[in-house]
């Protein structure tokens, strides 16, 4: 099994808090959610910052919350419910922003990470090695950066003749000469809580924006003749920022990339890494196979050498070992280990199949426990159903489980064997071992053993067709029939009225 990101060893360094800036509008997402909550590879924006700082245990994160600040909470909530919201109310710049969240931790001493909320490429890695560089060089302030081919619209480094960094100058305040510089700032910092507080004390807004910016606090502490440092980023992708839908798509595809990289690497054969796309969350085992067209999403897994698409989406589901899910939607469910699934199935939540078990072409289940190597291979509707083990349903069976009011469970046993074209009022018990009839509309309980017939008697009209569809070729074809086999013409059998009909 591989998980997108692995815990770094050895042990990480602590910190004494992360802070995250989340309050910024986004507006160029032109979005009714909040930028830092778009979802990619299985998480927010702001859940992968919050991911790639967790290997550092800080003692008290710290999210900046402003514009959507109630989503944003929520969501919070939800997946870092330890994490600290605090309301920047007015968006002043980042400097503004990391003033606010510090004054609401006015004890805390000691390295503090900040990092901008829309960064979703950052890898717990990267940071790692930020925080380590910062306190091996003993410093007041670390900045992340990256040399990058286009550095337009970010903040540029500075540095001395002697190489150390100097200063952050945003690209509307830079002079020609430091556009040109293409090591950039990645919006990602270590400081030491009491000098970055001072700081953040002497900032102002005389820049062309009006901001307070957090990157004056690099400026400032140079002057004050603290040490300040730069580590460049292994991979410049970790640093990219994502201010609209164009960059989330390529942030999406990158981050996959890594995702289906790692996996390969761990031994899982993606035939098409183009159309196959896993979340972070996922985690799929040695030799399994991904055909075109997969989508693993949310808490997925998949065992050893099993076998996923194509053309298949499984969300929060369960794949065992050897287990075969072809062109099949599924939410929920657990496959049990070979398994066989598809293809066109969907499978929805409380879907739980036993090993060996196999559901068909367009079947659909849900709350349904299918027992060890039972099957249900063709056109059916399977809710609210517990089927035993060696158990074969007919094809276009229905388990009726709604009434128009509430649903109700259908029980079938090992070994049974139903009919085709049943339906299972529920609630009804099919007995272990027991049959029913094909085309039963099976309303009361089946003992074990039994054969359930619960169908209409058939009877047949004979020369029906001669007398009321006469000279048609049916008509034609049943005399040919009746010559050959010289048989008598009888008018009719019982005393139906059926011919009559129509
Ligand atoms: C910022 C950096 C820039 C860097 C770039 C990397 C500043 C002044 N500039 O630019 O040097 O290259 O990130 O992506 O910091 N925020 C708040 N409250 C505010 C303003 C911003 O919480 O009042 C948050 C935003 O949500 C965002 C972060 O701070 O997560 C950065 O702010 P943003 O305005 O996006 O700065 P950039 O122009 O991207
Ligand atoms: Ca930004």
């Amino acid at each position: 099994m591989t998980h997108a990101q692995p815990v770094p060893t050895p042990a990480a360094p602590t910190v004494a808090a992360v802070v995250v800036l989340a309050a910024g509008q986004g507006t160029r997402m032109r979005s009714a959610t909040p930028k830092v909550l778009h979802p990619l590879g299985g998480r927010s924006m702001l859940g992968h910052v919050l991911a790639a700082a967790s290997p550092l245990a800080a003692g008290v994160t710290v999210v900046v919350v402003g514009a959507g600040r109630e989503a944003v909470r929520d969501h919070l909530a939800q997946v870092a419910p330890e994490a600290l919201p605090v309301v920047q109310e007015e968006q002043r710049g980042s400097g503004h922003a990391a003033a606010v969240a510090l004054a609401a931790v006015p004890d805390l001493t000691g390295p503090v990470l900040l990092v901008n909320g829309d960064a979703p490429l950052l890898r717990q890695s990267t940071v790692v090695r930020l925080v380590d560089e910062h306190l091996r060089q003993g410093n007041a302030l670390t900045v992340l950066t990256a040399e990058v081919e286009d550095p337009t619209g970010l903040g540029r480094i500075v540095r001395d003749a002697d190489g150390s960094v100097r200063a952050i100058v945003e690209q509307r305040d830079a002079t020609e000469e430091q556009r040109a510089i293409r090591e950039i700032n990645a919006g990602v910092y270590v400081g030491d809580a009491a000098a970055v507080r001072s700081a953040l004390g002497r900032i102002d807004a005389d820049n062309d924006q009006g901001e307070l910016y957090f990157t004056d606090v690099l400026g400032l502490l140079v002057g004050d003749g603290a040490r300040v440092g730069g580590v460049i980023a292994e991979d410049p992708d970790d640093v990219l920022g994502c201010n609209d839908r164009v960059e989330l798509a390529a942030r999406r595809r990158t981050l996959n990339d890594r995702v289906l990289d790692e996996l390969m690497r761990s031994g899982v054969t993606v035939v098409d890494p183009l159309t196959t796309w896993v979340d972070v969350t996922v985690t799929v085992g040695r030799d399994a196979v991904l055909e075109p067209g997969t989508h693993l999403q949310g808490m997925t897994s998949v065992g050893d050498a099993a076998h996923v698409g194509p053309d298949t989406t499984l969300v929060d589901t369960e794949v065992g070992e050897g287990a075969s899910v072809v062109r099949a939607h599924a939410v929920g469910a657990r496959v049990g280990p070979q398994v066989s699934v598809g293809p066109f199935a969907y499978l929805r939540p409380g879907t739980d199949l036993g090993a060996g078990a196999k559901v068909g072409t367009f079947v659909e289940t849900k709350n349904a426990q299918v027992g060890e190597g039972s099957k249900i291979p063709h056109l059916s509707y399977v809710g609210d159903v517990t089927i035993g083990r060696g158990t074969n349903i007919g094809a276009a069976t229905v388990f009726v489980n709604y009434d128009g009011v509430a649903k109700h469970h259908t029980t079938i046993g090992d070994h049974a064997r139903t009919g085709a074209d049943n339906m299972f009022v529920a609630p009804v018990t099919v007995g272990d071992g027991a049959y029913t009839a094909a085309g039963s509309v099976i309303t009361s309980d089946v003992p074990p053993g039994a054969m359930a017939v619960a169908r209409a008697q058939q009877r047949n009209v004979a020369g029906w067709v001669r007398r009321r569809r006469p000279g048609s070729p049916a008509a034609q074809a049943a005399e040919a029939a009746e010559n050959q086999a010289g048989a008598p013409r009888e008018e009719s059998s019982g005393p139906s009225r059926a011919d009559h009909d129509s």
